[in-house]
């Protein structure tokens, strides 16, 4: 495992962190290379950073977020979670199923089932016996302000809910490290605040490291690091 220094100077205590995800040299292109996205993304973020992924609407955040969470592969590169390079992995799902949570703009949940039944999904697929499952969503739920809805429909929620549902659903099998495309991207702005207040204390909670892209510049610069992708590659802020 590589571990970097937070930079302070020899005056201050030296911190030694680990990186859990990186992404070197990373090339994507989409139609057979018709439309070229990301051209050499080098990326890192190390153990307990939040860190905000900006960038105009169309430069290639998903796409990035989709790579560094094994959702799908580059062209050229390498993408590494806990420093295991991902592609020929062996058994990638079942380090990507434990270490990586996801949380999407549209939450992605199934509207027909209650949150209860989403949210245990992931735990089925992960083999976790149904009393522990139940035991960390009402955890989850607790924490979120959810417990009185376990039971109720996803399309009976309102958009807040949603992505609180989906915060707890990418966080049932204990993932150390969080990825968000634009968690809050189709909240109102009041909701959005809560929803993120709620994401940091969750991040900060569970020890997770988050990777959140987002187009609010305000809720950006509440974490520990801005980059910003540009033509393709990656400018730190
Ligand atoms: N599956 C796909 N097939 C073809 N083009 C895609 C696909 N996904 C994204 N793109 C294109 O790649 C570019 C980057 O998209 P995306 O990563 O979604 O950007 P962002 O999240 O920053 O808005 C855009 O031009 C988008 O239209
Ligand atoms: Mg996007």
């Amino acid at each position: 495992m590589r571990l970097v220094s937070n930079g302070k100077s020899n005056a201050d205590a030296v911190v030694l962190r680990a990186v859990v995800l990186s992404a070197v040299d990373v090339w994507k292109s989409y139609d057979e290379g018709a439309i070229q996205v990301l051209k050499g993304v080098s990326f890192e973020a190390v153990q307990g950073q939040t860190v905000a992924l900006c960038g105009a609407s169309g430069c290639g955040k998903s796409t990035l977020l989709h790579l560094l969470g094994g959702l799908d592969e580059p062209d050229r590169g390498r993408v590494t979670v806990n420093s295991i390079e991902l592609k020929g992995m062996r058994k990638r799902h079942l380090l990507l199923r434990h270490e990586i949570g996801v949380v999407f703009q549209l939450h992605n949940l199934i509207a027909d089932l209650t949150l209860e039944e989403n949210c245990l999904i992931p735990t089925v697929a992960a083999g976790t016996d149904r009393r522990s499952a139940r035991a960390r969503l009402q955890e989850l739920a607790s924490l979120t302000g959810l417990s009185h809805r376990l039971d109720h429909r996803i399309q009976k929620l309102s958009g807040g809910e949603r992505q609180r549902t989906a915060i707890c659903r990418a966080l049932m099998n204990r993932p150390k490290i969080l990825i968000a495309d634009e968690p809050t991207g189709s909240l109102d702005a009041s909701t959005s605040g809560v929803v993120f207040e709620l994401l940091l204390k969750m991040v900060a909670s569970e020890g997770l490291t988050l990777v959140m892209a987002t187009h609010d510049r305000a809720i950006a610069e509440r974490c520990d690091r801005l980059v910003e992708m540009r033509d393709g590659r990656m400018e730190d802020r």
